[in-house]
């Protein structure tokens, strides 16, 4: 009824207008359809009167939404049928509406979830085109951004004006806080007046309009859906009016019979200011878009208000975020989402059939981080780093070496100890022995002392000149072992009478070859980044691989030699023969060191220090075991075998 009394109020305004259709009065005629298709149908071509050609001076304000399934050839005007399909001039040339496309509706809607940060959204929408049309639009913005999956109750589609839903009290247990996107409110100067002054001397059937009743009808605080009518009036007007003007010279009653095609014409050309100021034109079928955006806020009556709390132009979105009032009361803005955002330290992994805004947060691996909020991955850190314990920053790795106080390195000490204090009580009893080499074996007593001494060089932090010590007291007491044995061999198979000058040419051969690797290219403390961890292995690298294989072969050599000359040697005769002993040393020696390979290859970080540390003691107990417990034996247990008149019984 506002809606048919808006009209008759923008007609007679505009009759009473001496610049818009001078001498030209318009009139109306009003069908009721009831709300069916087929009466809206049939008033309508009742209007054109049957004759397609001629408009006779009429330009239809429909009411009904889809008149438009059917072709109709004369210009229409609608003030509610916001279906985006409308816009669609090739199906629709005739059609133009004064309320905006629901495009900007769906989009305005879209952003206020995008912008609330709203990823886990659900839509109740009505089963037909403004629907199914509606939820694309919104569909498509969302899922530019977020995920939309599931059902949400804050944004209601576009009964965010309706009374009834206002003011009924059941509603507002549930539906305070809604936002909605209406269509924007504007004042119609005079209108309430006009309604007010309405008498049942002209409207027989409506009588009840007092100037003292507050009643919705006379309540025009709030003209939406009324004001697109007046604009839909006076779009009319303005379209005869841009004829008449151009037609000046035609007779005034030529005007009753002027083309539909015309009037058509001239609405597109349509571009005047509207009495509020604003810019009013048709951009196709379609004028720009312009929305309130509201709030339903609880009065304390217990129904619920329209709250204004910002509005839509276009593509922009202008929103007072304090004046929402949200469903909990607060001010707070209620979070929806499927899954909340994975903290730092976790990286986002969608499962698999579901949105991507349903996700589980996985921690992120050792010695990967990430540091922001759902964060996609992990990021590897540097070699040089390593993951904190919280995995969300990269922290400079631990250096570690094999330290004086470790388990380890405390066993190394007591195996060590045992075995120097062996080494040394077999000095004293060895001073006993009447055998003709004692110097020799003085001095690889003394040789094996050196050896394992020099595995204590091994432990503590690497530098560079503990680097190349390492390596050159390992060395030196090695080779001088193992000559020693090969000298004593020699002795055995009586090649020469003295063996000194075959033991000094070893000895100093291996002193220029390691000489000339340790200043060329010696072993450099560097951190092992290969092995992954918090703590990065400082070790003494080989820089020459070529000068450590000639030491390490060098001391091969040798003790091949031996184990070779040794193996010759075994059957000959002689006291204390020590041959076999010399064999089995060896033997033992070469297993230790071919043992020692595969161990030092597979031994993480700073265990293959330990592990050489073992070799070298290994070995070198072997040596030690081998060479003089049978000797210490006969020492200690059968002395008269150590007699001069023993040996010479011999
Ligand atoms: C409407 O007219 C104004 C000038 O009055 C002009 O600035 C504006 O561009 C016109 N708009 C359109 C869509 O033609
Ligand atoms: C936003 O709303 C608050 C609360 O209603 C009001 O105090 C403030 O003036 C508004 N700000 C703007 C820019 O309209
Ligand atoms: C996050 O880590 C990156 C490197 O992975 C770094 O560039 C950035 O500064 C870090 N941001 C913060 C906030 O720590």
């Amino acid at each position: 009824l506002k809606y048919m009394y808006v009209m008759a109020f923008a007609v007679e305004e505009i009759n009473r207008n001496s610049t818009l259709l001078p001498g030209v009065k318009l009139g109306y005629r009003i069908f009721d359809s009831c709300s069916r298709y087929p009466w809206a149908l049939q008033h309508a071509l009742l209007l054109v009167g049957g004759d397609t050609q001629s408009c006779n001076l009429t330009t239809c304000i429909i009411a009904v939404k889809n008149v438009n399934n059917i072709s109709v050839s004369f210009p229409q005007i609608s003030y509610f049928a916001s279906c985006p399909c409308l816009s669609d001039r090739s199906k629709f040339p005739n059609f133009f509406r004064t309320i905006p496309s629901d495009i900007y509706q769906a989009w305005a809607m879209a952003q206020l979830a995008i912008r609330f940060h709203w990823t886990w959204i659900g839509a109740v929408i009505v089963n037909n085109d403004y629907g199914q049309l509606a939820i694309q639009v919104y569909v498509f913005v969302v899922t530019l951004y977020q995920c939309f999956y599931k059902y949400h109750l804050h944004i209601y589609e576009a009964w965010s004006t309706s009374n009834d839903l206002l003011q009924d009290l059941v509603t507002s247990k549930v539906a305070s806080g809604v936002l909605g996107v209406a269509i924007q409110s504007s004042k119609i100067s005079g209108f309430e007046n006009y309604l007010r002054n309405l008498h049942p001397r002209d409207t027989p059937s409506y009588s009840y309009f007092s100037s003292s009743l507050k009643h919705p009808f006379t309540d025009t605080s709030q003209l939406r859906v009324s004001y697109n009518v007046y604009l839909a009036v006076y779009a009319a007007a303005h379209a005869l009016h841009i004829f008449a003007h151009n037609f000046f010279f035609l007779e005034k009653s030529s005007l009753l019979n002027f083309y539909c095609f015309q009037l058509l014409q001239h609405l597109n050309k349509v571009n005047v200011t509207t009495p509020q100021g604003e810019m009013f034109y048709f951009q196709g079928a379609d004028i720009p878009a312009k929305y309130d955006l509201v709030n339903w806020q609880n009065t304390p009556e217990g129904t619920l208000k329209l709250v204004l709390i910002g509005r839509v132009d276009g593509f922009d979105l202008i929103l007072n975020e304090s004046a929402i009032q949200w469903s909990t009361g607060s001010n707070q803005v209620p979070v929806s989402v499927c899954s909340e955002s994975c903290p730092p330290g976790t990286r986002v992994a969608t499962r698999k059939g579901e949105p991507v805004c349903c996700f589980d947060c996985i921690p992120c691996a050792e010695g990967e981080i990430s540091n922001t909020t759902g964060s996609p991955h992990c990021e590897r850190c540097p070699s040089e780093f390593w993951s904190d314990a919280e995995r969300t920053a990269c922290i400079l790795r631990q250096v570690d070496f094999l330290s004086f106080n470790e388990t380890l390195v405390c066993l190394c000490i007591v195996s060590f100890t045992f075995f120097l204090s062996s080494t040394l009580s077999v000095h004293p009893i060895h001073l006993k022995v009447r055998a003709n080499n004692s110097e020799l074996s003085f001095l690889l007593l003394v040789s094996l002392k050196l050896c394992f001494l020099c595995s204590l060089v091994f432990i503590g932090r690497p530098s560079v000149w503990a680097c190349r010590f390492q390596q050159a007291a390992f060395g030196i007491s090695f080779v001088l072992c193992v000559s020693c044995l090969l000298v004593k061999t020699i002795v055995v198979l009586a090649v020469f009478r003295s063996a000194r000058p075959a033991f000094n040419l070893q000895i100093i051969n291996f002193v220029i070859i390691c000489a000339v690797w340790l200043s060329l290219s010696p072993p450099v403390p560097q951190q092992d980044l290969g092995f992954q961890g918090s703590k990065v292995t400082l070790k003494c690298a080989m820089a020459s691989v070529v000068g450590f294989s000639l030491v390490l072969g060098y001391i091969g050599l040798l003790a091949c030699t031996c184990l070779l000359l040794a193996f010759l040697a075994r059957k000959l005769p002689d006291n204390f023969n020590e041959a076999k002993l010399i064999t089995f040393s060896m033997l033992i020696f070469c297993a230790v060191w071919v043992a020692f390979v595969p161990a030092y290859v597979s031994s993480p970080g700073k265990y293959v220090v330990a592990v050489e540390i073992f070799a070298i003691l290994a070995s070198s107990y072997g040596l030690l075991l081998c060479i003089f417990a049978p000797k210490c034996f006969i020492i200690l247990l059968r002395p008269e075998k150590n007699t001069k008149k023993h040996l010479m019984a011999r």
